[in-house]
């Protein structure tokens, strides 16, 4: 009997340890958050006059309204760096996202959590080489060269020789190479790694008129399959010119409804649900998500909020639905310049606007309405 209460006492010993050690985890978790959140700064605060100036946008806090055309310090390249003066940059999905800081989680991610870490914008390039640092041995001043390198709206970028810049071929404008980086490496990657895609397989593409579905059709055409591209009415020319076997106009039809099943689909609208979409997958099918939702939609999480049942279960299931998270390298550019050379590959331009115009174009990628790409042309 009197054992009972000796029982529960060290119980209740560990529940009261428990509780304080959340809440102090909690505290000291809302004490990090806070002072990260008003540390949190960029170097726009100590812009002094710059020696070498080049003008470059900025962006100094979070939203649109910020962006800055300014007089920066031109970078010089370190060892195993190449100085690219930019001929022409292209927008993204991506620069927006970092613009507004959108969807909230890339702030807690490293974006930074009250301003932009990294004031300077945009990836895309193309461009010549100026200089290069001395351990680089596969550029040379004058060469032509496209790529990827944070903070391409600006008069010059210092990408690192072996990671994503490539030679631009010469029957490639300044304009088409800067097109390519973000976009095509996310459609290639989507089409031969994630969706693994065969000759004859049946790929459609929701999504198919803009900057990764242009490529995509094109590149998904090369690799033999059947391809369906997913657009509006003004778009089903583009799209069935690029290659595109079959459109599907979204606003009349709904693919998830239909009776065609599809061995790939690859997302770039996220406007379905998963369990809709992998209604019309054949039964060894792969989904691919790439992205989805306007700025104004992107909430904490983003396309993230979609990682529900059908991703966990995937692994239990034949189907294959997952995520991509593009990786830029030189490889993968090699691949599609070779592709442009070859004529295998044409990026689409939808507009071109000036380095003073970026909050302009970004506004226009916003609207969720490009046809292929949009271009800076910073000369
Ligand atoms: N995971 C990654 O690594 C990765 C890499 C690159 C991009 N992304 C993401 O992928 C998404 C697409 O990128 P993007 O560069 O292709 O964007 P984008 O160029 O802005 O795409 C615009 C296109 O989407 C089409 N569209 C809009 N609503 C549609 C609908 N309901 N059905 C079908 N098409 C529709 C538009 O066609 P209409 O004008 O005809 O409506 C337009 O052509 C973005 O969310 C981006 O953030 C992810």
């Amino acid at each position: 009997m009197t054992d009972q209460p000796k029982a529960k006492r060290p119980r209740k010993r560990w529940k009261r340890i428990l509780t304080w050690s959340v809440a102090v985890i909690l505290v000291a978790l809302l004490v990090w958050f806070e002072i990260a959140y008003w540390t949190s700064t960029n170097d726009c605060g100590y812009t002094s006059a710059p020696t070498y100036p080049m003008k470059a946008i900025i962006n100094c806090d979070y939203g649109l309204s910020h962006l800055k055309l300014e007089n920066i310090e031109k970078p010089v390249p370190n060892n195993d760096q190449v100085l690219v003066k930019v001929h022409a940059a292209s927008v993204n999905p991506y620069d927006w996202h970092f613009i507004e800081g959108t969807p909230k989680i890339i702030r807690l991610m490293g974006a930074g959590l009250r301003k932009p870490k990294d004031p300077r914008v945009g990836v895309d390039f193309a461009g010549t080489v100026e200089a290069v640092g001395k351990n680089v041995t596969n550029f040379k001043p004058g060469d032509e060269v496209f790529g990827g390198r944070g903070g391409a709206f600006a008069e010059y970028v210092c990408p690192r020789a072996n990671r994503a810049v490539v030679l631009k071929p010469a029957n490639v404008t300044f304009e088409q190479a800067a097109s390519v980086n973000i976009a095509g490496i996310t459609a290639l990657q989507a089409i031969r790694d994630k969706g693994k895609v065969e000759p004859g397989q049946k790929v459609l593409i929701n999504g198919a008129s803009g900057g990764v579905g242009t490529f995509a059709v094109q590149i998904a055409k090369s690799f033999g399959a059947d391809v369906t591209g997913v657009c509006s009415a003004r778009n089903a020319e583009l799209v069935r010119s690029l290659g595109a076997d079959h459109i599907i106009d979204y606003a009349k039809e709904d693919f998830t409804k239909g009776e065609q099943r599809y061995d790939v689909i690859l997302d770039n609208v996220a406007n379905h649900s998963l369990s809709e979409c992998r209604r019309v997958l054949t039964p060894k099918g792969k989904y691919v998500m790439i992205g989805g939702g306007g700025a104004n939609e992107q909430g904490f999480l983003g396309v993230i909020r979609s990682m529900n049942k059908e991703m966990v279960l995937s692994p239990f299931i034949n189907q294959q639905m997952g995520m991509m998270m593009a990786d830029m390298n030189q490889k993968d550019l090699t691949t599609l310049a070779d592709m442009m050379q070859t004529g295998k590959l044409k990026p689409v331009i939808d507009r071109t606007y000036k380095l003073d115009q970026v909050p302009d174009a970004i506004r226009y990628v916003e609207e969720g309405h490009a046809r292929g790409k949009v271009i800076i042309a910073v000369e």
